[in-house]
């Protein structure tokens, strides 16, 4: 199977890793599965709104690399255990935690180990959703070189919205091929002007990105982050969900 790629692109605190977990509950409901998640944010919390307990990362794994391997185990066969024992296996779908990145005095062939593994990992999986930092430097890390659909997350400014058009430039000198790309306007105000709606269309045509959606500002996810429930708990019918399942629903 050769899954679709899925990267989320933004700003910090623009709400990549609530588009996430919003896509994977998506998923999730339209059997689009199975779906491997991917946390490579180095301040993982993605596998909170899952309501999901870290275990092993792939920075800690790519430290016990330095040290000496089982005998009779390379250390691509090391690797190659190593993920499957970090990766959380849940209904549907696996979560995978990237961790640290390598600080000064990297292992760095172990980066080349982890492009080898993701290159069998991936063939199980029919998406692969990666919820980046505001730099998307691990996709190169994990060999993910062409991309099927980048989500660019942005807040409801035109500032914003110009950011954003500028993260989507710089994918190309990152060496990674787009295939498709979509702008999230996230935290819209709710209830949401006639004029604040064409204020922000406006700004997104000048951006030269298609429109994936504009997400309404929601208590319901306040609330479900605060209490440390699973977003896929979240009900169906409440408004944000109905918004991005919608427009999920243009964009898959
Ligand atoms: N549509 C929304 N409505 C209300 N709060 C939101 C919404 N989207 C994001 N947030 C909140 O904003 C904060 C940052 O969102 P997050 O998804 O973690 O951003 P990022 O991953 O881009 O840093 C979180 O506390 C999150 O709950
Ligand atoms: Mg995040």
């Amino acid at each position: 199977m050769t899954p679709k790629v899925i990267a989320m692109a933004g700003k910090g605190g623009t709400g990549k890793t609530t588009t996430s977990a919003l896509l994977i509950k998506y998923l999730l409901s339209k059997k689009l599965t199975p779906v491997l998640a991917v946390d490579a944010d180095s301040n993982a919390n993605l596998n909170e709104l899952l309501g999901l307990d870290v275990g092993m990362t792939i920075g800690q794994i790519r430290k016990d690399l330095k040290s000496d391997m089982p005998p009779g185990m390379t250390r691509d066969q090391f690797m190659e255990m190593k993920t499957q024992q970090a990766i959380i296996e849940e209904s549907g779908f696996d979560l995978l935690v990237m961790g640290q990145p390598d600080g000064p005095g990297c292992y760095c062939s172990a980066n080349q180990y982890l492009a080898m593994t993701m290159d069998h990992l991936a063939t199980n999986y029919r998406y692969i959703l990666v919820d980046n930092e505001a730099g998307m430097e691990h996709l190169s890390r994990m060999n993910l070189r062409s991309i099927d659909y980048l989500l660019i997350v942005s807040d409801p400014s035109a500032r914003g919205i110009m950011t954003a058009r500028r993260i989507s430039e710089i994918t190309a000198p990152l060496g990674l091929e787009v295939k498709n790309k979509y702008l999230i306007v996230n935290r819209a105000p709710e209830p949401m002007t006639p004029e604040l709606d064409a204020k922000i269309r406006e700004a997104v045509k000048e951006s030269d990105l298609p429109l994936g959606g504009i997400f309404p500002s929601s208590d319901d996810l306040i609330k479900q982050e605060i209490t440390g429930l699973s977003y896929l708990k979240l009900a169906e019918d409440i408004p944000v969900v109905q918004t991005a399942f919608a427009a999920f629903d243009k964009i898959f």
